[in-house]
């Protein structure tokens, strides 16, 4: 953070206040109304914080009008192509691209900690069979900090670095295994001689009555989804993350509650959303309809999977992953796959139309996911798991930034507060 000497004038009530102004790396500057009550006596409004910097952080650089994404300097479609998960976790977490012997010890610190404790088998049962998975892993992952109470000090620097590494390697574990559970298959035990996303695919999709190998392309397209979905600035699960540990909570606890806000269709659970409306479409001829329902304001109706709060242009994630939707549907010989067409229509039909043009709405992350995710074989219900465990690096990182930053204060908004005023207590009968 830049302190410019430049300042803005405030004139409130015959008084003028200077606020300071500082200037970031990438984006626009930054009021600082850090001593505004303090001073004048008065908050800032502004719900859905659509003006207002949370924290500084160094991490990731979203340009929403140029459609940039930049992880520590990177842009988000060098690393999809040229990297993979957990280099880019090692880069979200540590700021730098490892070394060849850096990775490899990452990647080594990683693996060994896939397993879980063996208890939790027994903790998964007592879900019921039909639970959403997203529902039965904001239960397990809050109670990790029961299984894993050695790495709950968030004031331990090596505490801090173990749950780290317990909650990216573990996630996958317990996505799958909710999986499994949901679908009364047994659990299937992590394998250490596969890569990050190899195992995922093996754990989800192998039974023991029969070998299943992983297709290293699905497993590339797999790997390419999670470094898609690492991270992504202050969105509200981040946000989240960062004011559920602002008091002090341990990360099990803060990554449950990140978990728990993704799972809304405005947020992570888009995907599901989006697969569910394609398929509620059915067909090309059937979009002018679901357009003008989008576009009517006494309908609640959504196109999902079009529209963010950062891009104004284009989102870059949504370009890698129609390019991915191409690729893996022709790998499985389903190119002419009757969603991707809706999908491919929609989205022409769509940016052609004044409504979402004037407002510019545009596909997003959450667009092609699911389509490319369907065609491996998973369910809906599992798309925002997936979106879930490829986000928990950026969330751990986040909060990692946030426990090590020495302005690190408890969140505390303020409101405006339009209720009554103070009124005396009516007794029962007179009421
Ligand atoms: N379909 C139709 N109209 C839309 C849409 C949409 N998908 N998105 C926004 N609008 C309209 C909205 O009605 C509003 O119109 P008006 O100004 O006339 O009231 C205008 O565009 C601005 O919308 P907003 O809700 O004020 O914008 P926001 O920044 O608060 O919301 C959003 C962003 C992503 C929640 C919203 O675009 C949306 O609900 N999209 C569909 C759900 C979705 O795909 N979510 C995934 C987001 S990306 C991945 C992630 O974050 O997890």
């Amino acid at each position: 953070m830049t302190d410019t000497q430049k300042t803005a004038q405030l004139s409130l009530n015959g008084e003028t206040y200077e606020l300071p102004i500082f200037s970031p790396t990438a984006g626009p500057d930054v009021l600082d109304i850090r001593k505004l009550y303090a001073q004048a006596g008065v908050f800032t409004y502004d719900p859905g914080f659509t003006s207002t910097a949370s924290c500084d952080s160094t991490i990731t650089y979203i340009d929403g009008n140029e459609g940039i994404l930049l992880h520590r300097g990177y842009p988000i479609d060098q690393l999809a192509g040229k990297s993979h998960y957990l280099e880019v976790c090692y880069l979200l977490l540590y700021g730098e691209l490892p070394t060849a012997t850096q990775l490899e010890d990452f990647e080594t610190r990683v693996t060994r900690h896939t397993m879980v404790h063996e208890q939790m088998h027994n903790f998964f049962r007592g879900f019921r069979r039909d639970a959403h998975p997203m529902a039965t892993m904001v239960g397990v992952v809050g109670a990790m900090s029961a299984f894993y109470h050695d790495s709950t000090d968030i004031a331990d620097p090596w505490q801090r670095e173990v749950a780290a590494i317990r909650l990216i390697a573990k996630l996958p574990t317990i996505a799958a295994m909710a999986y499994k559970y949901s679908i009364g298959q047994p659990f299937v035990y992590p394998r250490n001689d596969l890569d990050y996303a190899a195992n995922f695919l093996n754990m989800c999709f192998s039974v023991p009555a029969e070998d299943y190998v992983v297709d290293p392309i699905l497993a590339r397209a797999m790997d390419r989804i999670f470094t898609l979905h690492a991270d992504h600035e202050q969105n509200a699960s981040t946000s989240t993350v960062r004011l559920a540990s602002s008091s002090g909570a341990n990360p099990f606890a803060c990554v449950a509650a990140g978990i728990a806000c993704l799972w809304g269709p405005a947020h992570g659970g888009a995907n599901q959303a989006c697969l569910e409306m394609l398929k509620e479409i059915g067909s090309v001829d059937r979009i002018p309809e679901y357009l003008e329902r989008a576009k009517d304001k006494n309908d609640p109706f959504r196109l999902m999977g079009f529209g963010h709060r950062v891009y104004k242009n284009t989102d870059p994630r949504a370009k890698v992953l129609k390019q991915s939707a191409d690729e893996v549907l022709e790998l499985l010989g389903v190119e002419d796959n009757p969603l991707l067409q809706v999908a491919k229509e929609l989205e022409q039909t769509a940016l052609n139309d004044p409504y979402f043009i004037e407002k510019k709405l545009f596909p997003n992350v959450d667009f092609y996911s699911g389509i490319i995710l369907e065609a491996m074989g998973f369910p809906t219900s599992m798309f925002t798991p997936i979106f879930a465990l490829s986000r928990t690096v950026g969330w751990v990182s986040q909060w990692k930034e946030m426990i090590g930053d020495p302005q690190n204060k408890i969140g505390r908004p303020r409101q405006l507060y339009l209720g009554e005023t103070t009124r005396d207590y009516v007794d029962i009968e007179n009421r």
